[in-house]
């Protein structure tokens, strides 16, 4: 027999919790407005709880109780005030408290000057990202950088079907719904890589919808969107320049933008800076040049449905270069 039979109860769940991770979970708020909702789930669960109690003692009583019990239980006043007042005043007073506390997150655009606007559109099966500057908006895809201790409005829409935005440790969920912009509001105290995924099922590969978000402290994420905002790297070698050759020769520009390059397509990810990002895929691979490779050439096993076919016309020498190049584009 293994010790571990012997764990009570209490110590299995808190194994399994933790065994979820602490980057995409509710239980682990990492800013003023995911500490709200944790903080209202945690004041939902105890009055539900404390509920659940007086219901279980006073199912009790009507079992077991002495026949006076019994009587009290019955009667019309009982019924009154544990069945009509008592649900009456703690729903009334659980809902306030929560429609006034989820207010601050949901905001009018223009109602926080210091805020920073993203646009997140929810593709089928990715994330195109769009950063708002003076100077004007830069994009990417897949993954979202933002600065600690700087509110982030999100607006959140979808050129297809209803997708989810959700990063559980940052804030609420809410729907990305085609022909209509909705407004989340997240913050970050703190430095860290948090997970987040699509939480609307959106077809084929939904559950591989995912994506991180990394944030940085400010300094260090006004450099990296300086760096966005450039048009990609030059090839810095001989496979390089090849791989960029065969990327615009084979047709990849239809599909994907390069900045600076003839690449101009919009139908799937920005590949500009690929090389700066941690995934590749849709946050299904860590990001490496044998990664990339492999999503290319493998593309429909590693994430079945996406709407990129397998490339399987390179010679491995062909691929190699492409794989280059991409990782280059730092
Ligand atoms: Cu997008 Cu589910």
């Amino acid at each position: 027999m293994t010790r571990g039979r012997h764990l009570p109860v209490p110590l299995l769940t808190a194994a399994v919790l933790a065994g979820c991770g602490d980057r995409q979970s509710v239980l682990n708020p990492k800013g003023p407005f995911a500490l709200e909702l944790t903080q209202l789930s945690w004041l939902l669960f105890g009055v539900g709880i404390a509920v659940l109690m007086i219901v279980m003692a006073a199912t009790a009583g009507a079992l077991w109780g002495s026949d006076r019990m019994r009587a009290r239980l019955a009667s019309v006043r009982a019924v009154v005030w544990a069945g009509v007042v008592f649900p009456v005043v703690t729903l009334t007073g659980l809902l306030t408290y929560g429609v006034v506390l989820t207010r601050a997150a949901a905001v009018a655009p223009d109602a926080d000057p210091s805020a920073l606007h993203i646009s997140v559109f929810g593709e089928q099966w990715w994330w195109r990202v769009t950063y708002e500057r003076e100077a004007g908006t830069i994009t990417a895809a897949n993954e979202i950088r933002i600065p600690t201790g700087r509110p982030v409005l999100f607006k959140l829409t979808s050129p297809d079907v209803i997708h989810s935005f959700w990063v559980p440790n940052l804030g609420g969920k809410v729907d990305m719904i085609p022909g209509r912009t909705t407004l989340l509001r997240l913050q970050a105290d703190a430095p860290g890589i948090y997970r987040g995924q699509c939480a609307e099922y959106c077809g084929g590969p939904h559950a591989l919808m995912a994506f991180e978000v990394v944030v940085l402290a400010q300094a260090e994420f006004e450099t990296w969107l300086d760096l966005q905002a450039k048009p990609a790297a030059e090839p810095a070698s001989e496979a390089a320049q090849r791989g960029h050759d065969l990327f615009l020769a084979s047709g990849c520009g239809a599909c994907h933008a390069v900045r600076g390059t003839p690449a101009a397509g919009t139908i799937g990810p920005d590949l500009t800076h690929l090389g700066s990002r941690r995934s590749v895929g849709v946050d299904t691979l860590p990001l490496t040049e044998a990664n990339i490779r492999r999503f290319i050439h493998d593309g429909q096993r590693i994430k079945p449905g996406n709407l990129m076919p397998q490339f399987r016309i390179f010679a491995q020498a062909d691929l190699d270069a492409i794989a280059t190049y991409l990782a280059g584009l730092r």
